[in-house]
C-alpha cells in the first residue's frame, strides 16, 4: 500500500532529510587517503548526535553501523571496519539514513578518494546523471516506470550497467514502504505517480555488467566482475506542478 503524505508529512520529513543532505557534504572533508571506513562512521554518527537525529540504519535488521561504507566494488551495504582502508584513486559510496520524530530520511553519494580516473570519474557523474534523468520523469500524470525507464535508459547510453537486485522505495514513517522504485524497466508500466508521494530514488550504476553477489558478512554487495560501482540517492517529494528534493537542502550545491 502506498502511502501519500500530507503537508504536514512532508514538513515533519524536512529536517531527518536535511541531515542527511548536511552529513554528505560534511563527511567528504574527511575522505583522505588512510581513512578507515569505521573513522568515517563515526564522524557520521558523531554528526547525527549533535543534530538530534537517530541513524535509521543502525540495527536495521541487525545492520551494526550508522552507515553504509561500499568502496570501489563494493556498490552497497559496505559494512564501516577499521580493517577498509581508503587510498588514492578509490571511489567510495556513502550511504546514510536517519529518523526525527519517528520519520525517515535516506541519501547517498559516491565521492573521490583523492585523484581518481577519468572513467571512474565519468562513473560517478552519469550515476548522479541518472537520478536527474529519473526524476524529471517525477511527474503528475507519469507512472512510475517512466522513472525506471528514464534511469536505466541514461545509464546504458553511458556504457554503463544498472544494477537490478536493489531498488529505490518509499519512505515515511518507515525506511522501506511501497512503491519499490526499480531503476530499469518499461515506461507507461507501474503506478501513476501522485500528489504526496515520496521516494528514495537510488541509482546504483556499475562500469562492468550488472550482476551482484553478497559478501560472507551478508551485508556487503559487491559486483561479480569486480568492477568499480557508483550510488546516488535522494528523498524526493511529488507535488502538483513541482517536486522538492528533501537531501539537496536549499542553497546546497551537490
Ligand atoms: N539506503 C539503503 C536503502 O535504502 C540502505 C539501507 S540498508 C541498512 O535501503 F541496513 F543499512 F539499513
Ligand atoms: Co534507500
Amino acid at each position: 500500500m502506498v502511502k501519500l503524505k500530507s503537508e504536514a508529512d512532508i514538513d515533519a520529513m524536512r529536517y531527518p532529510n536535511k541531515i542527511v543532505g548536511e552529513v554528505l557534504e560534511y563527511v567528504k572533508d574527511y575522505i583522505r587517503d588512510g581513512v578507515t571506513t569505521y573513522d568515517l562512521d563515526r564522524i557520521i554518527e558523531e554528526f547525527f548526535a549533535r543534530k538530534g537525529v537517530i541513524p535509521a540504519f543502525k540495527n536495521y535488521e541487525g545492520y551494526p553501523a550508522a552507515s553504509c561504507i561500499s568502496p570501489n566494488e563494493v556498490v552497497v551495504h559496505g559494512i564501516p571496519s577499521k580493517k577498509v582502508i581508503l587510498k588514492n584513486g578509490d571511489i567510495v559510496s556513502i550511504d546514510v539514513g536517519t529518523i526525527h520524530d519517528g520519520w525517515y530520511g535516506d541519501g547517498a553519494r559516491t565521492y573521490a578518494v583523492g585523484e581518481i580516473d577519468e572513467k571512474k570519474r565519468k562513473l560517478i557523474e552519469v550515476t548522479r546523471g541518472s537520478f536527474f534523468a529519473g526524476i524529471s520523469q517525477f511527474k503528475v500524470g507519469n507512472r512510475l516506470g517512466d522513472i525506471s525507464n528514464a534511469v536505466q535508459t541514461f545509464v546504458e547510453q553511458n556504457g554503463f550497467s544498472i544494477v537490478r537486485d536493489y531498488v529505490g522505495h518509499g519512505i515515511g514513517r518507515t525506511l522501506h514502504e511501497d512503491p519499490q522504485v526499480p531503476n530499469f524497466g518499461k515506461s507507461g508500466r507501474g503506478i501513476p505517480l501522485m500528489e504526496g508521494l515520496v521516494l528514495a530514488i537510488e541509482p546504483m550504476v556499475n562500469m562492468g555488467d550488472w550482476k551482484v553477489r553478497v559478501l560472507d558478512d551478508k551485508w556487503g554487495v559487491v559486483t561479480l566482475d569486480g568492477s568499480p560501482s557508483a550510488h546516488y540517492e535522494n528523498t524526493v517529494v511529488l507535488y502538483k506542478k513541482e517536486v522538492e528534493i528533501l537531501t539537496i537542502p536549499e542553497g546546497m550545491n551537490v
